[in-house]
């Protein structure tokens, strides 16, 4: 059995950055809540809550004097909420997340109507939209756009971090040439991240290579599927597991097994199935 790991896997640099100023924080301030999880990965949240770092569904559970904003984001109107209660924030926003924020902000600001191409109820797509205050759709679908009666006319399109960039431009493509007679004025603004970008190609450049590829990360990471439903595009036997735990003997044999994993998975989790490969191939 062969086992290759892409060249760009695990963690990006958001991730890592806002568990550094979670753990940052903890250290300084005691225990804290994040509104949602800081990331989407079980192991990363089993693990800070150890530190007594925890979360909780919204605002209104929080009892902490210390709340910490996760990686994806939050409604801007939920920040401000927050501050009127002087509770202490931690801002674990990603860069890229908070650019994709400011755009859409800006976009709004400018008299345009918000679509977000991205999963309409993924944490990160609701905390963008709301810093369109609201004004705009997030739908994967171009076809629940075409079918709106009466689009306002003018029109932004940006995206969710994590998207793929040919599914983007698709989407875009299929938009802007079925309403350019009702839109005046479309703007598009590319919001999509490096470090996914970067993963993808890594993964899809290692699946075309190998018999089977392993895709390790959260079930509920936006990021870690679109992985998956890559490379098993590519016709590559492909496996999206959370832990070892998931892993099945049958899946092995005498194969050249690929690997990669989600911007929120762990190295440990990912070394926890290699270890797997070497012990049951
Ligand atoms: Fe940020 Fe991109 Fe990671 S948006 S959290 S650097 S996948």
């Amino acid at each position: 059995m062969n086992i290759n790991i892409a060249q760009e896997s695990g963690f990006c640099f958001g991730v890592r950055r806002a568990i550094r100023l979670l753990k940052e924080a903890a250290e300084i301030h005691g225990n804290l809540e994040t509104i949602g999880a800081a990331v989407h990965n079980h192991q990363v949240v089993e693990s800070l809550s150890q530190l007594g770092i925890s979360a909780v569904e919204s605002l209104d559970s929080v009892q902490c004097s210390t709340v910490a904003i996760p990686a994806h984001g939050l409604d801007r109107r939920v920040i401000e909420k927050i501050k009127k209660r002087h509770i202490r924030i931690v801002d674990a926003t990603c860069p890229k997340v908070r650019k994709a924020q400011l755009s859409a902000e800006q976009l709004a600001k400018d008299g345009f109507w918000v679509i977000v191409f991205g999963d309409t109820y993924h944490p990160e797509v609701q905390g963008v939209l709301g810093w369109a205050g609201g004004n705009g759709i997030a739908t994967l679908d171009s076809e629940i756009i075409l079918n709106i009666g009466n689009l306002p006319n003018r029109a932004g399109i940006l995206s969710q971090t994590t998207r793929n960039p040919a599914q983007f431009a698709n989407f875009v493509n299929e938009i802007t040439s079925s309403v350019l007679s009702h839109v005046v004025e479309l703007r598009i603004v590319n919001t999509i991240c490096n470090a996914t970008k970067r993963r993808q190609d890594a993964a899809l450049e290692l699946a075309r290579k190998v018999d089977m590829m392993l895709v390790i990360g959260g079930h509920h990471s936006a990021n870690t599927n679109n992985l998956a439903e890559l490379c098993a595009a590519t016709g590559v036997e492909t496996h999206h597991i959370e832990t070892v735990s998931e892993m099945r003997q049958e899946w092995l044999g005498n194969k050249h097994i690929g690997l990669t994993a989600g911007a929120s998975t762990p190295d440990e989790v990912t070394k926890e199935v290699i270890a797997y490969l070497k012990e049951n191939g």
